[in-house]
């Protein structure tokens, strides 16, 4: 559908004000929050600064390749979806939405295990290649119950979240009222009137914020009995691996000991991740660890990259470095927000012709081109 709104956005920033404006603050806040200081936060972004592209020219770049392969997938674009919780409440159309533009853009979506869609909805969604994710929370029968029915719902891959045994410091949403705080304040409702468009679909349709877990409506102050199992360890894994049956990622790791760890458990892909900023605050930005972990563990497992990805080039510098693909958050959520399917859409379009338009100006035509000659850090 024609959105001209979404078409006169030209970059990833344009669609996060807009954004911004169709969205009620309290589902904005929780859709743009870091931890902390937010440090991380911001720091994944400007790091993209400290590296510069080395471009070779005349070369015939009249026909440029986007695709690759990542999780063991051919994908026509090295941009995957990574999983966030509770999309349906940016938009009516939630996870459904996004799937289906990721399989448009012939790309991996992942579903998190806070989906407000469930695994079945999105394997009937759409068949195009799928990640699960899961998050060991204190039901953990039931937790570990997700991974057979992502098996069972035909999911080609899966992750598993290394870096959440505890909520990060989020003082946003304590600020507006959601979840661990257990009751919206009165200016959250305010907002959430003053956007009508919004407030109509969420009352037609309320939805279940931990579809997957919890079937019917769930209370707002219920969500806090949804809690990380902190008893989560590397222990673990083998069960988990048991029951996935297939390859596996470990999401949100930062050091290269856990790295190492990982592909000791038997992980085939590692999801270098600071969750956005979300987590840990004061850690380093993702894109000043990969060739780190590209060092220590590139020959043993896939090194995919997330946190901060707003430009096709912070995309063709990742891969410059060693990873094999990236992974989007907030920006698809900027565009789900903003405009539902087409929204996402409107993101992936803009990744990918600001990673063939990249490719051109850097002289290459296929991805594997990309080498560390192209790419140097600033003294
Ligand atoms: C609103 C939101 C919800 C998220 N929920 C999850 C989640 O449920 N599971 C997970 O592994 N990561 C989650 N993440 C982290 C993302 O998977 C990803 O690591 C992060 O968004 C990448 O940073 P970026 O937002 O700067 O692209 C979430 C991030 C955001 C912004």
């Amino acid at each position: 559908m024609k959105n001209s709104r979404i078409d006169q956005c030209y970059n990833i920033e344009e669609l996060h004000q807009l954004a911004r404006r169709r969205l009620p603050s309290p589902f904005y806040y929780y859709l743009e929050g870091g931890s902390d200081d937010e440090y991380s936060k911001k720091n994944n972004i400007d790091a993209f600064d400290r590296y510069e592209l080395i471009p070779r020219c005349l070369n015939d770049v009249s026909n440029v390749d986007t695709s690759t392969t990542a999780l063991g997938i051919n994908i026509e674009l090295p941009v995957i979806i990574a999983p966030t919780g509770f999309s349906r409440m940016f938009h009516y159309q939630g996870e459904e939405a996004v799937a289906r533009a990721a399989a448009k853009a012939g790309t991996i979506y992942s579903l998190s295990s806070a989906g407000s869609s469930t695994i079945e909805n999105i394997a009937s969604t759409t068949s195009g290649p799928k990640m699960f994710q899961l998050y060991m929370l204190n039901d953990r029968e039931k937790s570990l119950g997700l991974i057979n029915r992502a098996r069972d719902a035909g999911y080609d891959t899966m992750c598993v979240a290394a870096d959440l045994p505890i909520l990060g410091n989020r003082e946003d949403l304590l600020r507006v009222g959601l979840p661990p705080a257990t009751k919206l304040t009165f200016s959250s409702l305010l907002s959430i009137v003053a956007h009508p468009k919004w407030f109509i679909r969420y009352i037609m349709d309320p939805p279940n914020p931990m579809a997957n877990f919890f079937e019917g409506k769930i209370k707002h102050e219920d969500m806090g009995k949804f809690m990380p199992d902190s008893t989560f360890s590397w222990n673990d894994l083998g069960e988990i691996k048991k029951r996935w049956q297939g390859k596996f990622a470990v999401k949100g790791l930062m050091s290269v000991a856990d790295a190492k760890m990982a592909v000791d458990a038997g992980a085939d892909y590692i999801i270098l991740s600071n969750h956005g900023g979300r987590q840990l605050d004061g850690v380093p930005s993702t894109i000043d660890m990969i060739t780190e972990f590209v060092d220590a563990v590139g020959d043993k497992a896939e090194i995919i990259v997330d946190s901060g990805f707003r430009r096709g080039t912070h995309v063709l510098k990742a891969l410059a470095l060693g990873a094999s693909a990236c992974m989007i958050g907030r920006p698809y959520l900027y565009g789900l927000a903003a405009g539902g399917e087409a929204g996402v859409d409107r993101v992936l379009q803009m990744f990918r012709e600001e990673i063939e338009r990249g490719m051109m100006l850097l002289g290459i035509s296929k991805l594997s081109q990309l080498d560390r000659s192209f790419i140097r850090k600033r003294d």
